[in-house]
């Protein structure tokens, strides 16, 4: 079938619905994206498949990720006038068990994550929602009351997990290619000022207007051409990864509006090769588009054609700087260039090039379905509407998180986040990617948007949040950080390549203990120099994490180069490990683990640790519940 209309879309809808809410028999949801997989969902797949697939009314199907990647592999269990549940943590053998139970009605508390009141997304406000209509199952909770999800607002990811990536007839039940449908009948001046109004800001980094990078792009004249960065080289960064593996056409649906808002015939996906998963999703949904005529010559009859090809890159974090882009999808090395003439007037083959972030691309649709006004109703007066996060690090619900803009950081952390595990301290918050700055613990009650993150010296970024605890040492963090970027710097620029070196040699030594008066000092001074005399935003904002630490927790640097001393552990030759007798209770449990054997004493009685035989592994602060073993 070609589409040509929004009926058309509607009868592939209606064929399609009850397949998402009111399967035959019983469904099975499995979350199989990178985080799904790498926790053993395919195990599971395989192992459901081999055990149900012959027997009747059974149907295993795949999703992308649902956010709680801690839990993972996440499976979702649908049947027709029953509850939805989702179950955590399931294994090949679990996941037997777990669908033999719910045939009978016996759903396995302890695995149980929650049941889900409504499976729809914000686009989907006529549909016929049997979950409203059934008996909720007594003593589960519901999936969007619990902390993880309470908060969440979910416009980029309002797909993810819910439906098949593979898809589209999925894609289109989810009213997905409608705001593509209503945007060939707008005026290109309307659907950007429909962006413009909506206050969507680039989510790739830079947090540029969208709308107006749409306009200045239209004026200019010769070929055009929109670009999807999904580079997304971030340490601890996947939101881009995860919404390509798990709503691919969300992607591709933004970039259709962009190319008619501009006046282009031609698209790229620029995704770096490591992210195997999100590039074979996408060939798919290429293909299926193309299929059914919304990708290609004379999409849905009329005289607007737009192709997009995929573009693979080596994975270098540079490449994703814009210019550096065009450049590589020329097929020249990535390395940025002068920007005093913007890549909307002369970027890729010289033409007119409009480049955005995946998730901003994600959050086109809705807002020319729903309008710009609605979007611009969430978030704050300078930040709108919601950001995806991924929250990593030391927290315990780790995940992909998506929230208005403007909630408070605690409510991230603490209230999605479950806090810190193991009862330890918070100690900071890095947001921003490599080049974002570390935010402590007086700041909790900032709320997050662009404006406030940057008051407080860091960055929104592209949504990368790694929580950090007392066991946390910030000098090595700005090290490790630092070390990354001068991994990355193209070193076509001296601030950059040499500046960089500069600073981690200087962090290196005071990690090792060697650090003396004057270095804090020295690498303020080489920080600023390199913020403002580096060509891309790479070097401008490498510092960061550097200044933002010694702002912050400058009596950290002071007592490693002072005292000699890592108060967090963390720098080897700045610390040891003592056994505190008045703690130690004699449990033995920390010398059975001790892999030196340096720990040795009589049960029930204070142990002694062989400072000689100690490697400084940790295993066994790890290991102590009584606090004894400390850090001196
Ligand atoms: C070193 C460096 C790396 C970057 N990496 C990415 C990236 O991986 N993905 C991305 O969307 N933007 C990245 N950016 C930002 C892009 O240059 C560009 O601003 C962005 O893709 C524009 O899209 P947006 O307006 O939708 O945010 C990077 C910038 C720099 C300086
Ligand atoms: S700032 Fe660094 S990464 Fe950017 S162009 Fe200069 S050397 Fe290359
Ligand atoms: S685990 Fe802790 S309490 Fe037990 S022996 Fe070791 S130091 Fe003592
Ligand atoms: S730090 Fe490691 S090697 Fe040292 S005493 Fe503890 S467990 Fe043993």
């Amino acid at each position: 079938m070609i589409i040509t209309s929004t009926k058309d879309l509607d009868a592939i809808r209606q064929s399609c619905l009850s397949r998402l809410y009111t399967p035959e028999g019983v469904k099975v949801n499995i979350g199989m994206a990178s985080c799904g997989i790498a926790a053993g969902a395919q195990a599971s797949y395989n192992r459901a498949i081999q055990e149900f697939s012959t027997k009747q009314g059974i149907t295993i199907s795949q999703t992308g990720c649902i956010g709680f990647c801690e839990m993972e592999p996440l499976v979702e269990i649908v049947a027709q006038g029953k509850p939805r549940m989702m179950y955590h943590h399931m294994t090949e053998d679990k996941i037997v068990e777990a669908i033999n139970g719910y045939l009978v009605g016996d759903y396995h508390k302890k695995w149980i994550l929650g049941q889900m009141r409504d499976p729809r997304n914000l686009l989907e406000d006529q549909i016929p929602n049997p979950q409203d209509k059934i008996q909720p199952a007594e003593g589960f909770p519901f999936l969007e009351d619990i902390p993880f999800y309470a908060k969440q607002v979910k416009v980029a990811l309002r797909n993810c997990g819910y439906m098949d990536p593979d898809s589209i007839e999925e894609y289109i039940a989810r009213k997905g290619y409608y705001a593509f449908m209503k945007a060939l009948t707008m005026a290109p001046a309307d659907i950007i000022k429909t962006i413009k109004t909506s206050g969507l800001r680039g989510r790739g980094g830079g947090g540029f207007p969208t709308g107006i990078k749409w306009e200045s792009c239209a004026k200019h004249s010769g070929d055009r051409y929109i670009i999807c960065n999904a580079d997304e080289g971030d340490p601890g960064a996947y939101m881009d990864r995860s919404v390509l593996e798990g709503d691919p056409h969300s992607v591709l649906e933004g970039m259709l509006i962009a190319a008619l808002a501009i006046g282009s015939k031609q698209g790229f996906i620029y995704v770096r090769n490591e992210y195997p998963l999100a590039v074979k999703r996408l060939i798919t949904a290429i293909k299926e588009a193309e299929k059914i005529g919304l990708l290609g010559d004379h999409i849905a009859g009329t005289n607007f054609s737009f192709h997009i090809k995929i573009s693979r890159g080596a994975g270098a974090f540079v490449c994703g700087e814009s210019t550096a882009l065009m450049s590589s999808l020329e097929g020249h090395v990535g390395r940025p260039r002068a920007k005093y003439v913007h890549t909307v007037e002369k970027g890729f083959r010289d033409g007119p090039s409009n480049l955005n972030n995946v998730e901003t691309y994600a959050n086109v649709a809705p807002i020319i379905l729903k309008g710009g006004d609605w979007y611009a109703s969430m978030g704050t007066a300078n930040s709108k509407g919601t950001k995806v996060f991924s929250l990593v690090g030391k927290v315990i619900n780790t995940g992909l998180v998506e929230v208005p803009m403007g909630i408070p950081l605690k409510d991230i952390v603490f209230g999605i986040g479950g806090g810190v595990p193991r009862k330890k301290e918070f100690k900071a918050v890095q947001t921003g990617g490599p080049s974002g700055g570390c935010i402590p613990t007086r700041f909790l009650d900032l709320s997050v948007d662009y404006q406030k993150l940057a008051e407080v010296g860091s960055i929104m970024g592209s949504g990368g949040m790694i929580v950090m605890d007392q066991d946390t040492c910030m000098v090595d963090v700005a090290r490790y950080f630092l070390d990354f970027l001068k991994e990355e710097s193209c070193g076509q620029c001296n601030p950059c390549r040499e500046g960089i070196k500069q600073m981690l040699d200087i962090l290196t030594n005071i990690c090792q203990g060697n650090g003396k008066e004057g270095d804090i000092e020295l690498l303020e001074e080489l920080g600023t120099t390199i913020q403002r005399f580096s060509l891309c935003g790479l070097g401008t904002s490498a510092p960061n994490p550097v200044l933002t630490t010694i702002l912050y927790f400058r009596d950290e640097y002071e007592a490693h180069i002072r005292d000699k001393k890592c108060p967090a552990g963390v720098c080897k030759p700045l610390f040891h490990y003592e056994i505190d007798p008045e703690k130690c209770t004699g449990c033995h449990s920390c010398a059975k683990k001790c892999p030196q054997e340096a720990i040795t004493g009589e049960k029930k009685k204070p142990h002694q640790l062989d400072q000689s035989k100690c490697i400084k592994c940790g295993i066994c602060y790890d290991t102590c519940k009584f606090d004894a073993i400390v850090i001196r």
